[in-house]
């Protein structure tokens, strides 16, 4: 059957329409899947070191006969500081790339449970983020003295077991976004 629009003149008999030599734009991916390997992956790592170092920390301060170290107030403030900056360097990194996540399911972005599973997932972040906003203020204002060391070591201890695991709460939501 011949298809026949308006003023076109008629196909002649038998000649199929042929599919497009190209996509269209909207089907499209956003980036190679070189490169959205490379995102991937820098999210995973990110999420290991925030979530690894809350842990190492939270043990560390449970504890500290487990490392060779005598943990007086200074060397406490100076890892837990280590950690801070680089909870904020992979945090950074989480969301930047976290958004390239996003991209690679453009333009159609899932909905239903993916979708409330993907909510759940940012309003946990979110949560981290003011958490460890107060959690980072604390470390510096201790740094010019305050509490008293057994006090810090507590309130840190709290925070950073608090930190991993709202962190180990996010990462199963991500492996449900990501498998489930
Ligand atoms: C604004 C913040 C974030 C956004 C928008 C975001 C987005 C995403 C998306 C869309 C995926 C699914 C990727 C896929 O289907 O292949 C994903 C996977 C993942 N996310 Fe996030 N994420 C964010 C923050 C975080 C944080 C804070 C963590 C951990 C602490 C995290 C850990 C993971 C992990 C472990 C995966 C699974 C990767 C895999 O198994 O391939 N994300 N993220």
């Amino acid at each position: 059957m011949s298809l026949h629009v308006g003023l076109l003149p008629a196909l002649p008999p038998g000649l199929a329409l042929a599919p497009l030599a190209s996509p269209p734009p909207s089907a499209l991916p956003l980036a190679s899947p070189t490169v959205s390997l490379l995102v991937r992956w820098l999210h995973v790592v990110a999420a290991t070191v925030a979530l690894g170092g809350a842990v190492l920390l939270w043990g560390v301060l449970r504890d500290s006969s487990v490392v060779d170290l005598d943990f007086d107030t200074d060397s406490t403030l100076t890892l837990a500081t280590a950690y801070e900056w680089l909870f904020w360097v992979a945090l950074g990194a989480l969301v930047m790339t976290g958004v390239g996540n996003l991209g690679t399911y453009a333009p159609a972005i899932p909905g239903g449970s993916w979708a409330a599973a993907m909510t759940w997932k940012l309003a946990a972040v979110f949560l981290v983020l003011v958490g460890s906003a107060v959690r980072t203020l604390l470390v510096v204002r201790w740094r010019d003295g305050g509490a008293s060391a057994p006090d810090r070591r507590r309130v840190l201890r709290v925070g950073y077991a608090a930190t991993a695991l709202a962190l180990a709460g996010v990462v199963a939501l991500a492996e449900v976004l990501a498998h489930g």
